[in-house]
């Protein structure tokens, strides 16, 4: 795909221009903790690949993490971790607008708007609303709720086109779509973009974690993720704990391998040779595999895939001036093209002024 297309402006009321026009990336993160492996090749790999290519926008969701009900010492401290973070792994202030949810109160408003036209029932029936109804049947509140409001916010707040994510954000992405679609409908405008999911691989990344269930998630526990700060030994650790299998000789080539080895086999290629990954998979297949070599093999070339990410994560951690910098310049630039927006909406809204 070519990031660069152009778009037709008026020059004068008889000629058009064509001047290049990069579309709009947005995406996010919240600060719920530690960015891990699944983060990085589900996301933040893309964003470092779509700021030198497109005009891209990421940003810490911290107002989404308050559904969860955060203490103001957490929050604070998890926003300037994962920024920290998000800067080590290679988000570049200059190349990319770097910023903070909760410093652009225009989403806020936006969220608002959006609000006035989404419904009780399609918010109900979406699949993460009902996820969080079983996992936190006690806190049950109207920001889980019309979490896909504030998501359409900050995407649409940049006019945004491409959103970098994994495969359990699609819904949302819809949600999106259908709120934008709906307010350009009732006030006969053609002004919010559609967004769409975007990865560089053809399919949608789903890093496994290591304790045999599903994806990496941060509400695993600590011994389902690698965390992209985790030390040598505690890498080390976590993937030696890892579940697996018994096996009892030669199996047919071909037949399934069971999830724990299959899940060690996807990491092992993420991180090691193909020749290993492939020495791997025929000693399972004839029988000869050792599990406690396999994860030694796992872990090393994980700690000398990890090590520039750690050590890059506890320098900017430790530079404060780097990171207000960052957030600094972010939330000019943020606000820069919210603004413009915001205005606009409220204009077409009706809220013009007569004073
Ligand atoms: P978590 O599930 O650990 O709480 P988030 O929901 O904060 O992670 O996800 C942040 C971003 O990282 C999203 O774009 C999400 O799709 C992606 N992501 C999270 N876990 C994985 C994974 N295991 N594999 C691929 N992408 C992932
Ligand atoms: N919902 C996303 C997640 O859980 C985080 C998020 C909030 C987001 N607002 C967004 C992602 C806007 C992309 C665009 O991972």
């Amino acid at each position: 795909m070519s990031s660069i297309t152009s778009l037709q402006v008026f020059a004068n009321e008889h000629f058009f221009v064509d001047l290049p026009y990069m579309k709009k990336v947005v995406s996010g993160i919240r600060p719920t903790g530690k960015l891990h492996l699944g983060n990085y090749f589900g996301a933040v790999k893309n964003f470092i690949r779509m700021q030198d290519e497109f005009e891209s926008y990421f940003f810490i969701a911290d107002y989404h993490s308050l559904t969860t009900h955060p203490t103001p010492a957490d929050l604070h401290e998890s926003v300037k971790r994962v920024f920290a973070e998000y800067i080590a792994l290679g988000l570049d202030p200059e190349k990319c607008t770097l910023y903070l949810q909760s410093d652009l109160p225009q989403t806020a408003e936006l969220y608002m708007f959006f609000n006035m036209n989404a419904y009780l029932g399609e918010l109900q029936r979406l699949t993460s609303f009902k996820d969080k109804i079983r996992s936190q049947p006690d806190n049950v509140n109207a920001g889980l709720l019309t979490y896909p409001t504030l998501m359409a916010a900050d995407i649409l707040l940049h006019k945004g086109e491409l959103v970098p994510v994994g495969k359990d954000q699609e819904q949302h992405l819809e949600m999106t779509r259908t709120f934008g679609n709906r307010f350009n409908r009732l006030y006969n405008v053609e002004y919010f973009p559609e967004p769409q999911a975007f990865n560089y691989n053809e399919e949608l990344v789903k890093v496994p974690g290591l304790t045999g269930g599903g994806k990496m998630s941060k509400s695993a526990g600590e011994y389902d993720n690698i965390y992209m700060s985790d030390t040598d030994e505690v890498i080390r650790k976590k993937i030696m704990k890892a579940v697996t299998v018994t096996v009892d000789g030669p199996t047919e080539i071909g037949s399934d391998i069971p999830a724990p080895i299959q899940n060690l086999l996807e990491l092992m290629h993420l991180v090691c040779t193909p020749d290993v990954v492939n020495h791997y998979r025929s000693a399972y297949y004839d029988g000869s595999i050792r599990f406690g070599d396999m994860k030694k093999q796992l872990a090393e070339d994980m700690c000398v895939f990890m090590k520039p990410f750690s050590d890059r994560i506890a320098e900017a951690m430790s530079n404060d001036t780097l990171i207000s910098k960052a957030a600094r310049q972010g939330a000019e630039k943020a606000a820069a093209s919210a603004d413009t927006v915001i205005k606009e909406v409220r204009e077409i809204i009706g809220f013009k002024k007569f004073y």
